[in-house]
């Protein structure tokens, strides 16, 4: 059921239950953090390998030492700076949280969403949340209630309705090697917004062998549809005459008569734009019986670089 009643959430929540909730990035789906029944629902629900760990959303940065330890200065700098905001600290775990919520790594990943809502909902409720993006493992990420219902139907009782989420696009990643601070993930923060703090940061955002997190999967966040990148859409869709494409464009629409479906992400060329409008271009893209998704390269600064680095997951071959 979508719903904008917290009492509702806090209900099923307390009894275990998996509720989706709106986040300024993408929807999750949370579940009790201390409690490890309701940790499984969420991996089973997604169909996620246990192995892939997640994020624990808390309330308030003064909550950090209540989980996590050790931490490094830089951390609570950024954590001053960011939160609520799209940046997830990876930082060493206190005992309180399972090694189910960290797949028994030592490191944890913990943020605070910068939504009203949620935030509403995590101050009612006397633990913190995990919540993965509400999607099934290796889809597209959801940014709306539909999106979510779309995926889940019934089998998530609650959905919170916040609306369509503002950034569009998971949070940064960000994590510690000996307190020298390590880019896991490119998300909704800018890397130079970071770095204005950190300095320039050291990047490990792809490994397929021992994943320290699936965003870093070289194929993720993937359409059903087969997806191309490329720096010369006009040129490239001419290997594809006869078959059903469909577009995703930054800012211009292409003058072609025999192509099915475009999307445009901002008109306006505003980066921001287009990252809140990409995931929900791709799940729009992804349902008209296309042959091919063909994505033009963004300028590869700020945003762009994040909008780059999903492209690029999104049109890796199985
Ligand atoms: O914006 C977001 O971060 C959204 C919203 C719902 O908060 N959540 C999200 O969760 O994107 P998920 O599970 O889809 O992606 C979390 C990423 C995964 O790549 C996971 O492997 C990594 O964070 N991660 C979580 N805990 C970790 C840990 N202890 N060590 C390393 N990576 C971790
Ligand atoms: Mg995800």
């Amino acid at each position: 059921m979508i719903t904008d009643s917290l009492d509702k959430a806090i209900q099923a929540l307390t009894n275990d239950e998996v509720v989706a909730i709106p986040t300024e990035t993408v929807y999750g789906l949370s579940a009790n953090a201390y409690s490890e029944r309701a940790v499984k629902k969420v991996f089973d629900l997604k169909k996620r390998p246990l192995l892939n760990p997640l994020i624990v959303h808390i309330k308030s940065a003064s909550y950090l030492t209540e989980i996590a330890q050790n931490i490094p200065d830089m951390a609570f700098e950024l954590a001053e700076k960011f939160w609520p905001g799209p940046l997830t600290l990876l930082l060493e775990k206190q005992s309180i949280v399972s090694d189910m919520v960290t797949a028994n790594k030592a490191k944890l990943a913990v943020r605070v969403p910068d939504h009203p809502l949620t935030l509403g909902l995590l101050e009612r409720l006397p633990f913190p949340l995990v919540a993965p993006s509400a999607n099934p493992f290796g889809s597209i990420s959801p940014t709306s209630p539909e999106h979510v219902h779309r995926y889940f139907g019934n089998s998530v009782e609650v959905i919170l309705d916040g609306g369509e989420c503002k950034k569009g696009i998971e949070s940064t990643i960000v994590g510690f090697d000996n307190h020298q601070p390590i880019l896991y993930r490119l998300g909704s923060l800018p890397q130079e917004e970071i770095e204005k703090i950190t300095g320039k940061l050291l990047t490990n955002t792809t490994n397929n062998q021992s994943p320290d997190a699936p965003g870093m999967l070289s194929r993720h966040y993937a359409p059903d549809t087969t997806t191309y990148l490329t720096d010369n859409v006009s040129n490239f869709i001419k290997n594809f005459e006869g078959k059903r494409i469909g577009l995703l464009l930054f800012k211009n629409r292409i003058q072609n008569t025999f192509v099915c479906h475009q999307e445009v992400l901002s008109a306006l060329a505003d980066l921001d734009e287009a990252a809140k409008n990409l995931y929900a271009a791709l799940h729009r893209l992804d349902s008209q019986n296309l042959d091919v998704i063909i994505a033009e390269r963004f300028p590869d600064t700020g945003l762009g670089k994040t909008i780059n680095d999903k492209l690029e997951r999104a049109s890796k071959r199985p």
